[in-house]
């Protein structure tokens, strides 16, 4: 028998973080709606610090993220600190009343520690150790990295509890990697006993009868290392989870630290959207503040809607509350392999849309270009070229855009149609070893959300355990994976009146990522009144499926052999196998509710009249009509329309409005030139 693991720290005190919320509050409520950038002045000369300060005030910017990467600079040798350039630098921004998100620099570890304690780097599934010299190479697990990290989070906080210009924690940043040393795997087996008791119901869990896979010791469970063929899923699933979970206990850690030594500031760190190996869901209690890194892709024509999407997520995570965007590009990154610029427009229009979805804080990476390093060609507020370029004066017109905003800060997005995603789920049903790998859970939630979002329909993306009363549209694009009592709460929905739609592939597997034995979707055969005993994937030539409703179509990708007990066939397949046997289906329930499921992958239009039918059905609506490229949606009493694409268009409005950022007032019909956007107060509304 192993010796107990170290208990996790536990979830953040809820006093302590409301104080940290409150403390976001009042901060947006004495600026307004935040602008700024990482900054990173470790990498200047001293003399270009004032300077930095001077350009920052004339662009209206009020936050900045301080030391993220500073850990050499601030601890050059062991035990040797040195942070006078750090007062300095936060004295000059106090002067100028910036403030400060300051970071403790767990994410990137001077050398010495590397060389000095080599088990603080991570290793991969090869067994490979992660040399110095990037960043990012820690071992989440490592007693000696976290002592050490905890060291210098304690200098930090110590110091400057109780400088002016300290307004938020950044703790580490863009937490995500993965660790499979001896360590983490350590670790795991802690995890594996704390969630399954016995070595016997870990056997019955993972299904370790499968390939002779059965442990009987517990030092014979390991994480999964690079193996000759497919590992065992349930395993692979749990070192994600726990993976996640490891990241989160050291953030929590610095977290706790830092709460108890500045008691009130709020502490956040940088998520990045749907990212694979972190489940925010399960992190998004910890932070006092939801912040998000979302880098537009210039080159993706649904990056829009993806943006859009992203940022509701992030809104969902914090319960409704406003949230930092805190990274984006000015222009060009330099991590894609042809890195496009963006334009003056694009860039506007997309931190409003982030305004419009909720946040309050507009960031970039970073302030001033880097001129050595590995991203000395990524764009920056500050270009190599300097202050006098089109791209700086883009910069400068954004802050006193987004100071004419301060009506939105606080406010939030009333959302009665909801998206379900859980990224245990996702993780699940991405799987080696699957029917197929074009079903992820992320693209079938796009491509449900595209319809909604382009109605002006305001959407939270929730979990399926979540608190869904006050939704009328409740949309499952794919859950493959789903506990009995989460199915529960989704199956009230039609129960109670609302409109659920539930796409393919869904409720599969349990929580052990077991397949649910029986016609599927088993927890959900009764409420939608169909039921299934075969997943089919399509070749490429696809399924014919023919409907009244929806006009004939080409499915593509899946299929499902179904069969309705109780549900309205609305559209059959006619060939790929499956003539005459139900595509989609509805059942009304005596509340009034309606329960449809999906079976395959429809073109988006006709995704798209499938979901306005379920959003009328749920007499759930946008503000205005929307002509294409147009995006509309409400926060607080601001309605935000924004034009994404490159053609003028017009939109017509109920009411007379005056546009808080043109300062212009609207009779009835508003142009909108190709990438702009207003932010419209409506009168008589
Ligand atoms: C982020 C990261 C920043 C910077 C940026 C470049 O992922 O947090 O430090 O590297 O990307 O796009």
């Amino acid at each position: 028998m192993q010796p107990d693991p170290a208990p996790h720290a536990p979830p953040a005190d809820p006093t302590a973080r409301a104080a940290g919320q409150a403390s976001f509050t009042a901060l947006v409520a004495g600026r307004g709606l935040l602008y700024g950038g990482d900054y990173n002045p470790e990498q200047w000369p001293a003399e270009v610090w004032p300077e930095d300060v001077a350009l920052m005030t004339a662009a209206g910017v009020n936050l900045v993220t301080v030391g993220v990467f500073s850990w050499g600079r601030l601890e050059p040798q062991p035990g040797a600190l040195d942070l006078a350039w750090l007062d300095r630098v936060l004295d000059l921004l106090a002067e100028a009343g910036i403030a400060v998100d300051l970071a403790t620099p767990s994410a990137s570890a001077p050398p010495w520690l590397a060389v000095d304690h080599p088990e603080t780097s991570a290793v991969n599934p090869d067994g490979v150790r992660m040399s110095h010299g990037s960043r990012n190479h820690f071992c989440p697990t490592s007693p000696v990295f976290r002592e050490h990290v905890l060291r210098i989070v304690r200098v930090l906080a110590e110091r400057y509890a109780d400088h002016p210009a300290l307004s938020m924690w950044h703790v580490g940043n863009e937490f995500g990697q993965v660790c499979y040393c001896d360590l983490c795997a350590e670790a795991f087996r802690g995890w594996l006993r704390q969630r399954y008791g016995t070595l016997d119901e870990l056997n019955r869990a993972w299904g370790t009868a499968f390939w002779s896979q059965h442990h009987g010791r517990w030092s014979e469970v390991v994480p999964p290392r690079t193996a000759p063929y497919l590992h065992n899923p349930t395993q692979e699933l749990d070192y994600r989870r726990f993976a996640s979970d490891q990241l989160r206990d050291l953030y929590r850690v610095q977290a706790d630290l830092l709460r108890e030594l500045a008691p009130g500031v709020p502490v956040t760190t940088n998520f990045m959207g749907f990212f694979p190996l972190v489940d925010y869901r399960s992190w998004a209690g910890d932070l006092d503040v939801v912040a998000d890194d979302w880098y537009a892709d210039p080159a993706d024509p649904r990056s829009p809607a993806r943006a859009a999407l992203t940022h509701d997520l992030m809104r969902s995570l914090g319960d409704g509350r406003p949230w930092a965007l805190m990274e984006q590009a000015t222009s060009a990154v330099n991590w894609r392999p042809h890195n496009l610029p963006r334009s003056a427009g694009t860039m506007l229009v997309d931190s409003l849309r982030a305004v419009a979805h909720g946040a309050d804080a507009i960031c970039y990476f970073q302030w001033r270009a880097s001129v050595a390093g590995a991203e000395r060609f990524h764009s920056a507020m500050l270009p190599h070229a300097g202050p006098d370029t089109d791209l700086h004066r883009s910069v400068v017109d954004q802050g006193a855009v987004l100071s004419r905003l301060r009506r939105v800060a606080g406010t939030r997005v009333d959302a009665r149609a909801a998206l379900v995603f859980d990224w245990q789920s996702w993780w699940a049903g991405r799987a080696p070893g699957s029917p197929s790998d074009r079903m992820d859970a992320v693209d079938q939630l796009l491509a449900a959300y595209e319809p909604l979002w382009r109605e002006g329909i305001a959407v939270d993306v929730v979990h399926p355990g979540g608190e869904l009363d006050g939704y009328d549209l409740v949309v499952v694009p794919g859950l493959y994976l789903v506990s009995d009592a989460d199915a529960a709460n989704l199956a009230r929905v039609p129960e109670r009146g609302g409109v659920l739609l539930v796409g393919p592939f869904s409720a599969v597997a349990d929580p052990d990522a077991h397949v649910r034995a029986g016609r599927f979707p088993g927890p959900w055969a009764e409420v939608l009144g169909v039921s299934g005993e075969q997943h089919r994937p399509l070749p490429e030539t696809g399924a014919q499926v023919r409907s009244d409703r929806f006009g004939d179509f080409r499915a593509v990708t899946w299929s499902e052999l179904l069969r309705a007990d109780g549900a309205e066939v609305l559209a059959w397949y006619a060939d790929a196998g499956l003539a005459g046997r139900p595509a989609i289906t509805r059942r009304l329930h005596p509340s009034g509710g309606q329960a449809w499921y999906l079976s395959t992958v429809p073109p988006s239009d006709v995704l798209a009249r499938i979901l306005r039918d379920c959003a009328d059905a749920a007499g759930v609506h946008g503000p205005v009509a929307c002509p294409p490229d147009v995006e509309a949606i409400r926060r607080g009493d601001v309605l935000f329309l924004l034009n994404h694409g490159v053609e003028t268009r017009t939109v017509r409005l109920p009411f007379p409005a005056t546009d808080l950022i043109g300062g212009t007032r609207t009779p009835g019909d508003l142009v909108l030139p190709a990438e702009s956007a207003v932010a419209l107060i409506e009168e008589d509304r």
